[in-house]
């Protein structure tokens, strides 16, 4: 099978998907899609570290203020750095044909990411990196081995190396097990990074299905409806069949 078509089935088959971790326990994001602000301040962490290489071509940047309340002009100042209209989908600088040279493959969109990877997987994809000289690139991610993705995070996150230990079952069976230990701290804890994180993989989970919160407040306001109709509809039938008994 070519690369390629490893990769869209990999993108259409989430269970798949979630097994290629190679079996590397995933962390819960808690991500929390009505915390406005921490979308925000996701949307800006998108805008700085990722839109240079990947875009989200579904998405307008008019939309995203709508929807996060940011106002037209904070958009432009905060989330357009390359200038043109806010009516703009969110493309990127870097031609196809560079990204292939530089990182041997392209770098996929990112609008509907979390739908095929889950908000999970790209929260523990994000704190996995680790420096790994066998590598060009230098570094490596346990969720995603033989990235060819940087960390383009290291200047908040620092940097992590692999530490293996191998660990006997009651059998004797030897098996390997891999854990990451910041040996270079970045500008931020660790704490503020995997928030930082979180709001980004809210974020990217908002892109994958903007509607989402729409169709949440909608469902509840339906229900409200049912129930207050059931109060209505009680009464009258206490109404009509009250001189019958
Ligand atoms: C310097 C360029 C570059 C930047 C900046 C960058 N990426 Fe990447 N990214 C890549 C490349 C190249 C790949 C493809 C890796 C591969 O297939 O080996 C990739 C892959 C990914 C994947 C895996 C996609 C899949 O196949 O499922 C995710 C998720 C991702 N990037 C998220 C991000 C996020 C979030 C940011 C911003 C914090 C970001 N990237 C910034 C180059 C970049």
């Amino acid at each position: 099978m070519n690369k390629h078509l490893i990769k869209t089935l990999l993108l259409l088959a989430p269970a798949w998907a979630f097994a290629a971790g190679g079996g590397v326990h995933l962390e819960k994001a808690n991500i929390d899609p009505d915390n406005v602000q921490s979308l925000q301040r996701g949307a800006k962490m998108f805008v700085n570290y990722c839109l240079s290489c990947h875009s989200a071509e579904l998405m307008r940047y008019e939309r995203v203020g709508k929807d996060l309340g940011i106002e037209d002009k904070l958009v432009q100042e905060h989330l357009m750095f390359t200038g043109g209209k806010l009516g703009d989908l969110m493309t990127v600088a870097t031609a196809d044909a560079d990204s292939k040279e530089w990182f041997g493959t392209v770098p996929p969109d990112l609008t509907v990411i979390a739908r095929s990877r889950g908000a999970d997987w790209l929260y523990t994809y994000m704190k996995s990196f680790y420096r790994d000289d066998s590598k060009i690139i230098g570094v490596n991610n346990l969720v995603f081995p033989d990235v060819g993705m940087p960390h383009v995070l290291w200047e908040l996150q620092g940097w992590q190396d692999a530490v293996i230990t191998t660990v006997k079952d009651s059998h004797g069976k030897e098996s390997k097990s891999v854990a990451l230990e910041l040996t270079e701290p970045g500008i931020m804890s660790p704490k503020e990074y995997d928030r930082a994180v979180r709001d980004l993989v809210n974020f990217l989970d908002y892109m994958g299905e903007p509607y989402k919160h729409e169709r949440k407040s909608l469902g509840v306001k339906v229900i409200m409806f049912l129930l207050v109709f059931l109060i209505v509809a009680y009464m009258m039938k206490r109404e009509f069949w009250k001189d019958i008994h």
